[in-house]
């Protein structure tokens, strides 16, 4: 069911990875996934408790990593942490951007404030973290982004305009990242996860809203954190080497949008 047995391999040995959002999740999840498999990480999180929990749990299982507390809509704030994991690390090689919010409401009835704090956190923090970062690449001609968008950029959800904006518009900035910063040796990837079993799903998904769900996932469940992990660590890794600008959608076959008959 999940990757648990699988005999992990060294693919980031020597690398510096930064996450957004790495206190719980599939933040948390990642770091695990690239710690076991070499890399030394920055965790950046608003909750700084959480970055640090993540920290606790790579260092048990023999990595090392460090907390930031960062709300990664800040410049300012963004700017100052990027440059102290440089000094703290000397360099950053991998980014996950992560760090994401959203809550179900109707469209008649999203507020400009719920506007602005869904696209100020999901799409201009991704946009603030990832030009800093790759600001900081420029200068060793190479580096691997991940942005963590979501199936709602690809389909129509109901009660989730705001989030769904600001996931197409993540898969959108990536496309444009990766042709700019290809010739810089850059390259950069959206993942696009079905729903995944996390405390965000659970707030987001009733019972009744999560049957739904799993009845039109071919494989008949939510994914696993660490599955997708999984697919976020081969974005990221060697083995991604020729992809570019592309988004890679992990949702047990939930958009490959068939329409069952009845039985
Ligand atoms: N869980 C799912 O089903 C699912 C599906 C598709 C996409 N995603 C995306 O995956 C990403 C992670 O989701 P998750 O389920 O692990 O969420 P989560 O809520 O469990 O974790 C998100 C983390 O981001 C941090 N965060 C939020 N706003 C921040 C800010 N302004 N600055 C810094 N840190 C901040 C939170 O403190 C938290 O630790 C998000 O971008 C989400 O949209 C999740």
């Amino acid at each position: 069911m999940n990757n648990a047995s699988v005999t992990l391999g060294r693919r980031f040995e020597g690398q510096v990875a930064l996450i957004t959002g790495g206190g719980r999740g599939i933040g948390q999840e990642v770091a695990a996934r690239l710690a076991a498999e070499g890399a030394r990480l920055a965790i950046f999180d608003m909750n700084v408790a959480g970055a640090e929990e993540t920290c606790v749990r790579v260092k048990k299982a023999g990595g090392e990593a460090m907390a930031y507390g960062v709300d990664v809509t800040s410049r300012d704030a963004v700017a100052a942490a990027v440059k102290s994991v440089v000094t703290d690390f000397g360099r950053i090689d991998v980014l996950i951007n992560n760090a994401g919010i959203g809550w179900r409401i109707p469209f008649l009835e999203i507020t400009d404030a719920d506007w602005s704090k869904i696209i100020g956190t999901n799409l201009t923090g991704y946009f603030i973290v990832a030009q800093e970062v790759a600001r900081s690449m420029v200068t060793s001609k190479k580096g691997r982004i991940v942005n963590v968008a979501s199936i709602n950029a690809h389909i129509g959800t109901d009660h989730q305009a705001a989030y769904a904006a600001s996931k197409g518009g993540i898969v959108a900035l990536t496309r444009v990242m990766a042709f700019e910063l290809a010739p810089l040796g850059i390259y950069v990837n959206a993942i696009s996860p079905g729903p995944i079993e996390t405390e965000l799903s659970a707030m987001n998904l009733s019972p009744a809203t999560r049957r739904s769900r799993e009845e039109r996932i071919p494989q008949g469940r939510l994914g696993q954190p660490g599955e997708l992990a999984a697919a976020i660590a081969f974005l990221a890794s060697p083995d991604a080497s020729y992809i570019n600008g592309t988004v890679l959608v992990v949702d047990g076959g939930l958009i490959s949008g068939g329409i069952r008959e009845p039985k």
